[in-house]
């Protein structure tokens, strides 16, 4: 667990955009009367966006004071969760390591280490050029894929060091870059194809099920029921 404090260097002031602050309103409106606190991860997810991807204390102000909430309140919620940045992150990708024990036992570390030598060595700072940063996170729920990492909104599955190279390669570069599985890989079915359901007429209406109904229960032999 680590220790999430707000950055040591803030910007000004935050507000949301036009578009933002429309949206903000309609999420808001979806909750009754006196409950507009829940908005808070909501409007807090997009004031990130919007931030270059990091919450800083005038975002966590503004979605406070939208909210009518106490600003520590907000401070809680941010600090709580990590999925909320307090620090600015690479403007082309914060690179999200699961380091949770099926992507560890299937090659984290390594994916890790591509991190160190190729964004910084240590989590939670820029790259030299300000475009990476990474960090180790806990299972992201893709672990039939592991090891993987998430960039933003988007997950990268079946990841080995190489992989990861080129995907920071192709990023830095400003190629278009495949989402999901490295590998041939539909989703999360099995790797070389499916092995179950492979019938192909189960997909082209050509079988007809027939309902199994349970047995019905025995009739009651009412002579021998208990009389009570
Ligand atoms: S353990 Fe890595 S996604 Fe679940």
């Amino acid at each position: 667990m680590s220790v999430r404090r707000l950055h040591a260097a803030q910007p000004e002031s935050f507000a949301f955009s036009p578009e933002n602050l429309a949206w903000a309103k309609e999420t808001i409106a979806k909750y009754p009367a006196g409950k507009q606190a829940s908005a808070v991860i909501p409007l807090l997810w997009r004031a990130q966006e919007q931030n270059d991807n990091w919450v800083s204390k005038p975002v966590i102000e503004c979605v406070a004071n939208m909210l009518g909430m106490a600003y520590i309140r907000v401070l809680e919620v941010a600090t709580f969760y990590t999925m909320f940045q307090l620090q600015p992150v690479g403007k082309l990708a914060h690179v999200q390591v699961c380091g949770t024990t099926p992507c560890m036992l299937r090659g984290a570390e390594a994916l890790k280490d591509v991190c160190r030598n190729r964004i910084h060595h240590d989590p939670h700072h820029l790259s030299d050029d300000g475009k990476f940063s990474w960090e180790e996170v806990e299972c992201l729920g893709a672990c039939v894929n592991a090891p993987m990492v998430q960039i933003f909104k988007d997950t990268y599955e079946d990841l080995t060091p190489a992989a990861l190279e080129k995907l920071i390669d192709d990023l830095a570069a400003g190629r278009k870059v495949k989402v999901g599985p490295q590998i041939q890989r539909h989703h999360a079915s099995p790797e070389g194809g499916p092995t179950t359901l492979t019938d192909p007429a189960l997909y082209e209406g050509q079988r007809t099920f027939i309902r199994v109904e349970p047995p019905p229960p025995p009739p009651v032999d009412a002579a021998a029921a208990p009389k009570t």
